[in-house]
């Protein structure tokens, strides 16, 4: 029993030390950016992006197909790299964030106390995944 605090203690340790590129353990269902990033990234929205992706267009089967179960590094490694598609990269590193929270925002994904970081590393951390939906969880319809 005498060792029991020790471990408790380097249990942060441990986590922080886990190796790269192993499974993320957050999701974009637990809360991942601020609800302000998210009114931010409407406004880059309406600017930017909404000539070619009205809100909403991008939350169809086919692109949960294409992004549900990657990283948010992906994603947002993607938008960085390729849009807006006639002048890709021309955003600074958190009007992309404040976009990337909108666009979860607009994939009905919950806002949280955190900020959605603009950094790729810990972006890597967190899967974009759908919310659980209660009637696939044990309804009986
Ligand atoms: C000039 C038109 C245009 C603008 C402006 C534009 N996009 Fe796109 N976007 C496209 C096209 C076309 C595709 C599909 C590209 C492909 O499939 O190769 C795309 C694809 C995407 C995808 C992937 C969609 C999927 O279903 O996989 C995302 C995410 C995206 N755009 C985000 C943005 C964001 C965020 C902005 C604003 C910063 C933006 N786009 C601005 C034309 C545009």
């Amino acid at each position: 029993m005498a060792r029991l605090p020790v471990l408790i203690l380097s249990l942060p340790a441990l986590l922080a030390a886990r190796p790269v590129g192993e499974a993320p353990t957050r999701t974009t269902a637990d809360g991942v950016y601020a609800a302000a990033q998210a009114a931010e990234g409407e406004t880059v929205w309406k600017e930017v992006c909404q000539s070619c992706h009205l809100p909403g267009a991008l939350t169809t089967p086919a692109f949960r197909t294409t992004w549900y179960g990657r990283s948010l590094a992906t994603l947002y490694g993607y938008i960085r790299r390729e849009m807006p598609q006639l002048d890709p990269g021309s955003l600074t590193d958190d009007e992309y964030t404040v976009a990337l929270a909108y666009l979860l925002r607009q994939q009905g994904m919950p806002s949280g106390p955190t900020a959605l970081p603009a950094d790729s590393t810990a972006l890597a951390d967190i899967r974009i995944d759908s919310l659980p939906t209660p009637s696939r969880a044990g309804s009986t319809r």
